[in-house]
């Protein structure tokens, strides 16, 4: 494929093509990723159209490590304060000739529509509530190393999932790669339609978590709620924050997650958070780096053989 702009469309050996490309990447030993020339020459451009800490500086790395130009563009000082469209800047940025566009953005499906107008390779870096694929990618990569596997086992998903790209993203991969899906949080906080997506539903979050074997944490993401009820973030903690208590009926080497940014306290115990022994959220920042490495690897190999048989058919 041309572009990633999301898990859907990716077929199961797809996804372990990937990441077990994105685990050559990984220095077991240094435990950091290792360097590669497979995007020498080529230009990657990050546009962020929101705020981010470990998506934008992961792919800023990953794109410096396999030896590509990297500019980030600052949206806040861009033309877009100017009123230019999304479409214009993608538009005066893709006259640069970029190979890669990297491309967050508030609005669902804005990220597929500019990947219709330029002639570069795009990656959704998250696409308001639809779609966060390297994060999907660099959950189950973080999973498949600490569980050796990602069928038959059982992950609950817990928060906000009603807004949650990540969520959404993570459903998609983990169904894919016949894992059991557990969604739990508030009735006003769970999207329509959840009991038919092939997963359970809890409300009771003690319900949802016996016996699970990956636990992973949402934030509220209060800047995509629009109204509704939302419960004040102490009785949100009492009910949906994960604490030791709650851990303790998940299976006894169930492993903690949460793709950040957390917010301690509301969502998750801080304690429990850092607990290298029950938790992999540092794993699952640094095996961002390795699978971002992995999905411009494969994305620039497409654009030399497509580019490849253009300039065989001129001659
Ligand atoms: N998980 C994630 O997307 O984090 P950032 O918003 O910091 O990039």
């Amino acid at each position: 494929a041309r572009h990633l702009l999301g898990i859907e469309p990716l077929h199961p050996t797809e996804i372990t093509t990937l990441l077990d490309l994105a685990e050559s990447y990984v220095d077991l030993n240094r435990r950091t990723v290792k360097h590669s020339d497979a995007l020498e020459g080529m230009t990657q451009i990050n546009m962020f159209f929101e705020n981010s800490t470990r998506t934008q500086s992961s792919f800023e790395l990953a794109g410096k490590r396999l030896g590509a130009d990297v500019m980030n563009m600052s949206m806040q000082t861009s033309s877009v304060k100017k009123g230019e469209t999304l479409i214009d800047t993608a538009l005066t940025l893709n006259a640069m000739h970029p190979d890669l566009l990297v491309v967050r953005h508030s609005a669902s499906g804005a990220v597929d529509l500019l990947a219709q107008k330029v002639n570069c390779a795009v990656i959704n870096a998250g696409d308001g509530r639809h779609e966060h694929p390297t994060q999907a990618l660099l959950d189950a990569l973080t999973i498949r190393r600490a569980k050796g596997r990602l069928h038959r086992l059982t992950v609950a998903i817990c928060g906000d999932i009603a807004h949650s790209r990540v969520a959404r993203s993570n459903l998609l991969l983990l169904g894919k790669m016949e894992s059991r899906l557990r969604l739990i949080g508030p009735a006003t906080l769970m999207p329509a339609g959840a009991r038919d997506w092939g997963c359970e539903v809890y409300e009771d979050m003690r319900e949802g978590l016996r016996g699970a074997d990956v636990v992973m944490m949402l934030r509220l993401q209060r800047e995509r709620m629009d109204g509704g009820f939302i419960p004040s973030e102490r009785e949100y903690y009492h009910r949906w924050g994960l604490d030791a208590e709650k851990l303790a009926l998940a299976a006894d080497d169930a492993i903690v997650m949460h793709p950040g940014p957390m917010n301690r306290g509301v969502e998750i115990d801080g304690t429990i958070a850092d607990d290298i022994n029950r938790s992999v959220i540092q794993d699952q920042v640094e095996m961002g780096v390795a699978v971002r490495m992995a999905a411009m690897d494969l994305l620039a190999r497409n654009l030399r053989a497509e580019r490849g048989s253009r300039a065989s058919e001129a001659l």
